[in-house]
């Protein structure tokens, strides 16, 4: 039956709308991972492209012969036991006291912003935090939403004095402040100052009134005794109250893990719609998130999460010995939004975004792909709008080559930006 004509315009005008605001969505075509170099998905430990993972679901599988291929219904009516030894399991690796699983960490991130603050509370987030925390924080009853500015602790203190002067509940400690960081961030694949944000945190609310809430979406896996994160890796367990560790990045999987304390994980049972009213994961779903979590354990994970440091070292060694990089840096032809001091950093993000100037990115962007490279130009409203980039991700599985021919072609693009001959490009092979 054809649409009603009124109803068809609208949604065309809206559709049209983003157009001109310069992103419309459309389903990707699939890749032939066989004639691309994958510097794109979030695969970064390759569990998924080597067969790794597939290994150890089947081994999974041969552990639970007797497993059910459907589903519970909600999980407040039914449950598995398969799915509560998970959830303990997740939460011995992660070092919490418990947890909820979740079917998408975007479901988890609306379900603790949108039930845990109550009326009077107040969330202060970095201001770059991801759209399923902008979501979540919409639906909340906090009073009070307050952005600080990106990896800023100084930022974050001055909002929340601010807070206090706004607050009397909150100076007295009778509300609380929620503080919402992420470990690594998605875009720009730089790494949360942790440590400053939990000391300025508690120095300016000294009763103890807040919670701090860690969303590891890109760090789960990649760092920390047998990959549990970022927080496990600096020891701050006991300071942030709500940790997201997503499956859906380098574990190659779905779902997510909220942990917490007991009591928010029963406020989470009885208040948030997405966990309520919706069937419980299948048993096929959990299996692939503990193979992942065997993966990351194993001798093959350990090595994994060392050669994707290594990787990633040989990639901005490989940029920095470059003679045109600091040229085209200066004149803001390609810039790396994260690494600035990368020698002299314990771990590194597999996320290296090349920022473009202006309208530029689309061009690297093909350059990209013609040269067999799969990575992702992300542009405005996902980041700002002089903020455009080609998403590079790099993986533990790309070879040195892949590296050499991904730098290459930057440069090769960067250089021709600068309206000069790229003579120097073959100094990058020189360094193999
Ligand atoms: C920081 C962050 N949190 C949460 C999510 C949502 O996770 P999921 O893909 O499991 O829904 C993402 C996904 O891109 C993310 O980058």
């Amino acid at each position: 039956m054809p649409l009603p004509r009124a109803f068809k315009k609208g949604l065309q005008a809206a559709i049209e709308r983003r157009r001109q605001e310069g992103y419309v969505f459309s389903l990707a075509t699939p890749v032939d991972p066989s004639k691309t170099i994958d510097f794109g998905t979030n695969d970064t430990l390759s569990l998924v492209s080597s067969g790794a993972l597939r290994a150890e679901f089947l081994a999974e599988l041969e552990r639970n012969p007797d497993f059910s291929i459907g589903a519970c219904g909600s999980r407040v009516l039914e449950d598995s036991e398969y799915n509560i030894e998970l959830e303990r399991f997740l939460c011995r690796t992660h070092g919490a006291e418990d947890g909820l699983f979740f079917g998408s960490g975007y479901d988890a991130n609306v379900a603790i912003f949108g039930t845990i603050p109550q009326p009077g509370d107040a969330i202060v987030y970095d201001e770059l935090v991801h759209a399923s925390i902008w979501d979540g924080m919409k639906a909340s009853r906090a009073s009070i939403t307050k952005p600080f500015a990106h990896n800023d602790p100084r930022s974050l203190g001055q909002v929340l004095e601010h807070l206090q002067e706004q607050s009397p509940e909150i100076r007295s400690g009778d509300h609380t402040v929620f503080v919402s960081v992420e470990s690594v961030y998605s875009m720009d694949g730089d790494i949360c100052p942790a440590h400053e944000i939990v000391a300025v945190t508690k120095k300016a609310l000294p009763h103890g009134n807040f919670i701090l809430i860690m969303d590891e979406a890109h760090s789960n896996g990649l760092v920390g005794p047998n990959g549990a994160g970022l927080v496990s890796e600096w020891g701050l367990e006991k300071e942030f109250g709500i940790r997201l560790h997503t499956c859906g990045k380098a574990l190659g999987t779905t779902g997510a893990i909220v942990l917490c304390d007991p009591l928010v994980k029963k406020m989470l049972v009885n208040y948030a719609r997405m966990f309520i009213f919706t069937k419980a994961p299948s048993f096929l779903m959990l299996a692939v998130v503990k193979a992942s979590y065997n993966a990351l354990a194993s001798e093959d994970g350990a090595r994994r999460r060392r050669i994707l440091q290594e990787n990633i070292r040989f990639f901005f060694g490989l940029l920095e010995q470059h003679p045109l990089w600091q040229k085209v840096q200066q004149q803001g032809h390609l810039r790396i939004s994260c690494g600035e001091n990368w020698t002299n950093t314990p771990w590194l993000s597999p996320i290296v975004p090349f920022v473009t100037k202006s309208g530029k990115s689309a061009e690297l962007g093909n350059k990209m792909r013609e040269n067999g490279i799969l990575s992702h130009p992300v542009g405005y409203p996902i980041v700002p709008k002089d903020g455009e980039r080609i998403r590079v991700v790099i993986h533990t599985d790309n070879s040195r080559e892949q590296i050499v021919s991904l730098v290459e072609t930057a440069m090769e693009w960067a250089s021709k930006q600068l309206e000069q001959k790229p003579t120097e490009i073959s100094s990058v092979r020189s360094n193999l």
